[in-house]
């Protein structure tokens, strides 16, 4: 074999190991985040009570049926008190709610309740079809997954806001907010960052889950993600304090759009709540 010829067959290798790690491993390379999560005021029979997070499951053609199966038992592993699900359920295609039906049976419950609120993606296409969304809800709701739509769910005493979601036009937290009792324990759920941005969040201080951008998927180190569907180029994922005493955290998700993760793996993040 000549020099040329070896490089030529190593450097195919390589590439060959590089798209196989983006396209193969890394999109199905699940990390379980462990986190606190300090509430005011929570009830002392929440505290050291886990909340499993999981965001943009995407069921549909470009996320393996066997890899989120595969997810949801890892989140049945977790054993968590209270599972919620910020949005994204579904990517439209033509069989989605059959395959829906076949998937969301495996969802795992958590001991005290599991909520949700939708992403755009539930909206069908160009996110402006809420009898889709209605279909979606359905489903997930028949699994024994509760949609909150601009609507509160107390959980032994902690309120937890569900917003709808920014893109579908369906964000209102002045009714989500109406019966909020702004004196007792409560967190949000929100599938897009940028709603944080929002106004109507006058009275609320705590945290803010959401997901939605997947972490940008695709992340060049030490450089932000060049694709993110966000207009605060800031909210990429984790972690990030805002005004009035709110904090953001932001889901990578466990499914994806296109089938490609680069230093962005999907996640399942596992709360422990403590009084603040
Ligand atoms: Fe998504």
């Amino acid at each position: 074999m000549t020099r040329r010829q070896f490089l030529t067959l190593t450097g195919g290798a390589a590439a060959t190991g590089v798209a196989l790690y983006t396209w193969r491993i890394e999109p199905h390379w699940l990390e379980i985040v462990r986190r606190p999560l300090p509430i005011r005021g929570l009830p002392a029979s929440l505290a050291g009570k886990t909340l499993a997070h999981i965001s943009d499951i995407h069921v549909g053609p470009r996320v393996d049926d066997d890899y989120l199966v595969e997810a949801f038992a890892r989140l049945r592993a977790l054993d968590a008190d209270i599972v919620a699900v910020t949005g994204d359920f579904v990517s439209h295609h033509a069989e989605m709610f059959a395959q829906m039906d076949r998937i969301y049976r495996h969802f795992p419950h958590g001991r005290l309740a599991t909520v949700s609120v939708l992403g755009n993606h539930d909206y069908g296409p160009g996110w402006a079809h809420p009898e889709v969304a209605d279909r979606v809800v359905e489903i997930v709701e028949r699994h024994g997954i509760r949609v909150l739509r601009n609507t509160i769910a107390d959980i032994g005493g902690l309120q937890v806001v569900g917003l709808d979601d920014l893109w579908a036009d369906r964000f209102d937290p002045w009714v989500a907010f109406s019966r909020f009792d702004a004196s007792r324990p409560a967190i949000a759920l929100s599938h897009n960052p940028d709603t944080v941005d929002r106004p109507g969040w006058d009275g609320y201080s705590g945290w803010i889950l959401s997901g939605h951008t997947h972490g940008g998927q695709c992340k060049p180190p030490f450089l932000p993600p060049p694709l993110l569907p966000v207009r605060n180029r800031r909210y990429t994922c984790g972690e990030f304090e805002l005004a009035g005493g709110r904090r953001l955290y932001i889901s990578r998700g466990v499914g994806h759009l296109m089938r490609v993760r680069v230093n962005v793996r999907p996640e399942i993040t596992l709360f422990s709540l403590e009084r603040a």
